[in-house]
């Protein structure tokens, strides 16, 4: 896929099928996470891929029962250092266009109790859970969200 397409193809799935993702997938997922650009390049964030059935139903619950979640064959959960989020919204970026260009699904979930899920993923030494990212095969083909018009979003000064 052309990168405007992958661009254009995005959406934020909340229903998945219950099949695997393949790891030709993981590894184009883990190369884009590797080479997002972030502040001096220091890299203050770490992505994890739960897998684990019954942690994934625990992460859905203390993502306000939002049950789509765990129904997601991985969660990444995003961590990265205290005043790092910048970085983080660039690295998941880069994972959810990748796993848009390998035909996944995703969803970005900031709605989350930040304490409760940093108790149950094992948290990288001075990082805090900032987003969480379910993937899978999309059970569900939403039709584009509206968007404000490019005058109002932009502006281009001669
Ligand atoms: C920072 C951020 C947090 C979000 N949190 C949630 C969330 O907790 N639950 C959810 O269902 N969608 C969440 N979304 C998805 C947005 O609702 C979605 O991106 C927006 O409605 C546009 O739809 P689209 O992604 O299909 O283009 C979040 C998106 C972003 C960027």
């Amino acid at each position: 896929m052309d990168f405007q397409d992958i661009i254009a193809a995005r959406r934020s799935i909340r229903a998945y099928k219950p099949d695997a993702v393949p790891e030709s997938a993981m590894a184009k997922m883990k190369q884009a996470i590797q080479l997002a650009p972030t502040g001096n390049n220091g890299q203050p964030f770490k992505a994890v891929f739960v897998r684990n059935a019954s942690l994934r139903r625990q992460i859905a619950e203390k993502a306000c029962h939002q049950a789509f979640i765990a129904g997601a064959p991985i969660i990444a959960v995003m961590f990265c250092k205290e005043d790092h989020e910048f970085d983080a919204a660039i690295v998941t970026d880069h994972l959810v266009l990748a796993a848009t260009a390998e035909g996944l699904g995703s969803c970005w979930v900031g709605w989350f109790e930040r304490d409760a899920v940093k108790a149950l993923v094992a948290s990288p030494e001075g990082m805090s859970p900032c987003i969480l990212v379910p993937i899978g095969y999309a059970a569900e083909a939403p039709a584009p969200r509206p968007r404000k018009s490019l005058e109002t979003l932009i502006e281009v000064v001669d």
